[in-house]
């Protein structure tokens, strides 16, 4: 009978410090989650450096914590598998670190993982069932990519976002109307009180790419011309042509490559309106995927089950991995 696997996942690419073990890549055992939202909330954004020091004086813990909520002892761990990018680059150089030391140390497999491959695995730890192909639209406070999953370890990138990500757009137009960070979740609720009655510019490209820093820059020229603007009809009309325009895009996806099963993965996914508008989908014979809110934004649960996909295919990361601020879905 095939052994049991367990990876252990380390995530620090930007305000999370995170630590996970996951059995077959995807029973989660334990999913520590240190944030620092607290701590870069008086800043209105992440401090790169800020980050970067309170994830050196969080990771211990976090991981020996890992550890012993899943009560396993290091020796039974198969790999290490921790995000070496994208991300902030001091952020990610602690986890990259972090997780060197120990595989060498305790001579355990080195899987530096992808932390936008992470962001799709989510979905496989909450849907046991869910197999590639399939679409997956990562939508983060860093990236908004549409990509066609075509195995565990392959993907191919459809389209993505020329200038601002979706969550960056729901941070900036939450803080420019006075909602604070992180703004996702706060334009998630105050949007349920408004009624999307304010006419607000859609882009369209020929592929299918996105934009999103015409959207967020009339939000914020329309707030500052009239002050008195219900903010909640501002955020529900924000979030409703934004959701058009991440709805129109897939569905060419999906129409054109001839698949139904449809995934979202990243911090945004989180909102309620986006959930419920591609939910509605299934009327039309589409599969909706997303992970439970926990496993949305960043985890190193979600890390350690990409890593499982990759240690599976034989990927082994050496003492020369470095953090990789920009790297690519590819992994280049
Ligand atoms: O995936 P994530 O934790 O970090 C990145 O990899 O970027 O995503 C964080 C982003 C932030 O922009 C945050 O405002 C957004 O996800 N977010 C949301 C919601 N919850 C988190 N955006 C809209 N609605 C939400 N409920
Ligand atoms: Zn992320």
């Amino acid at each position: 009978m095939k052994e049991d696997t367990y990876i252990l996942g380390i995530e620090s690419s930007c305000d999370e410090t995170s630590a996970s073990i996951v059995k077959n890549g995807r029973e989660v055992l334990s999913n520590v989650i240190n944030s620092q939202i607290k701590i870069h909330e008086q800043f209105g954004g992440v401090v790169p450096e800020i980050a970067s020091r309170n994830h050196i004086e969080a990771i211990s813990n976090v991981v020996s914590t890992a550890l012993k909520e899943a009560n396993i002892e290091m020796d039974k761990i198969d790999g290490i598998a921790c995000t070496y990018g994208p991300g902030l680059v001091g952020a990610l150089l602690v986890g990259v670190s972090y997780a060197k030391a120990l595989s060498y140390a305790l001579n355990k497999p080195l899987i530096g993982t992808n932390h936008i491959h992470g962001h799709i695995a989510a979905n496989y730890i909450t849907h046991q069932n869910l197999e590639p192909p399939f679409l997956c639209l990562i939508i983060s406070g860093g990236h908004t990519h549409l990509v066609h999953i075509k195995s565990y370890t392959e993907f191919e990138i459809l389209g993505k976002t020329r200038d601002d990500a979706v969550g960056e757009a729901f941070d900036k137009v939450a803080r420019v109307i006075g909602l604070g960070y992180p703004g996702g979740p706060k334009v998630d609720n105050l949007a349920k009180e408004g009624k999307p009655t304010i006419e607000l510019p859609k882009t369209h490209f020929d592929n299918l790419d996105f934009s999103f820093s015409g959207i967020k820059t009339a939000v914020i020229n329309l707030h500052h011309k009239t002050p008195d603007l219900n903010k909640a009809d501002l955020c529900a009309s924000f979030e409703k042509v934004v959701t058009e325009e991440l709805i129109e895009n897939t569905l060419k996806a999906a129409k054109q490559l001839k698949i139904k099963k449809i995934a979202l993965a990243g911090g945004v996914s989180a909102n309620s309106y986006i959930r419920a508008q591609f939910i509605d989908l299934e009327k039309q014979g589409y599969q909706i995927f997303y992970p439970e809110p926990v496993l949305c934004t960043d985890n190193a649960a979600m890390i350690a089950s990409a890593g499982y996909y990759q240690y599976l295919a034989g990927t082994r990361s050496d003492l020369s991995l470095n953090a990789v601020p920009n790297l690519s879905v590819w992994g280049r």
